[in-house]
């Protein structure tokens, strides 16, 4: 079991420089999909290079992983795909990252950190000031993606996204995915674990409206 990282740790208050869109990708103009939370960015990866008409931006809390994934980037020289490094919170909090925020189509937490004990909830990525702040700056049309395998967390985060009137549901069932940053149902680390050991998946996706 690896030791999961506290976001609310000083270390993360500091954020790096955030550059600006012509700066991360090779055509600044695509339709742009943010990951929170995206470990190593393999699932980024395998999105970037299939979908060249999606620029895709990683947000990670491990500083190795994030390293990692920025020299790949490099070495294999590919144009649509960036990572930042931190605490999402921080960084999305932070006035830099304003005009990323307004410029995403999606985002989506795949598997976050599930924080069980209730005096860690706090740590848990979704919080209603995150979700507050995305209600505020986010295009309406935005579309926000959840999935889990923690049944809890996914009432956590259900209720925190949906008690904030400016996210409708949409029903998984119901969702066109060939349009979306992920029309090949591309699957992360945890979710290829997750199927192989016949977990259950929670999911939902919500709009903005
Ligand atoms: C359980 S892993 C899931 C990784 C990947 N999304 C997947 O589905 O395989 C959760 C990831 O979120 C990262 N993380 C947790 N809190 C974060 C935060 N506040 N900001 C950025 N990344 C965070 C963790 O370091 C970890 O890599």
């Amino acid at each position: 079991m690896r030791q999961h990282v506290n976001p609310l740790s000083k270390n993360f208050n500091e954020i790096e420089r955030i550059p600006s869109l012509i700066e991360m990708f090779g055509d600044s103009k695509l339709n742009l999909h943010l990951d929170i939370g995206c470990a190593s960015g393999e699932f980024l990866f395998d999105l970037a290079l299939v979908n060249t008409s999606w620029n895709y931006l990683g947000m990670e809390i491990r500083e190795k992983l994030s390293k990692t994934a920025k020299e790949k980037v490099r070495e294999k020289e590919i144009k649509n795909l960036y990572f930042v490094f931190g605490n999402a919170n921080n960084i999305l909090n932070d006035v830099q990252s304003k005009f990323i925020i307004k410029n995403l189509k999606s985002i989506s937490f795949n598997f976050p950190d599930p924080w069980f004990k209730k005096r860690h909830h706090k740590r848990r990525v979704i919080q209603p000031e995150l979700i507050n702040m995305l209600s505020k700056s986010l295009q309406k049309g935005s579309l926000i993606f959840i999935k889990t395998d923690v049944k809890d967390l996914f009432n956590y985060m259900d209720n925190t996204i949906s008690s904030n009137f400016n996210f409708k549901k949409i029903d998984e069932k119901d969702f066109n995915y060939s349009n979306s940053f992920n029309p090949n149902k591309v699957q992360t680390n945890r979710e290829k674990y997750v199927i192989v050991n016949q977990l259950n998946i929670f999911e939902k996706i919500y709009i903005k409206i």
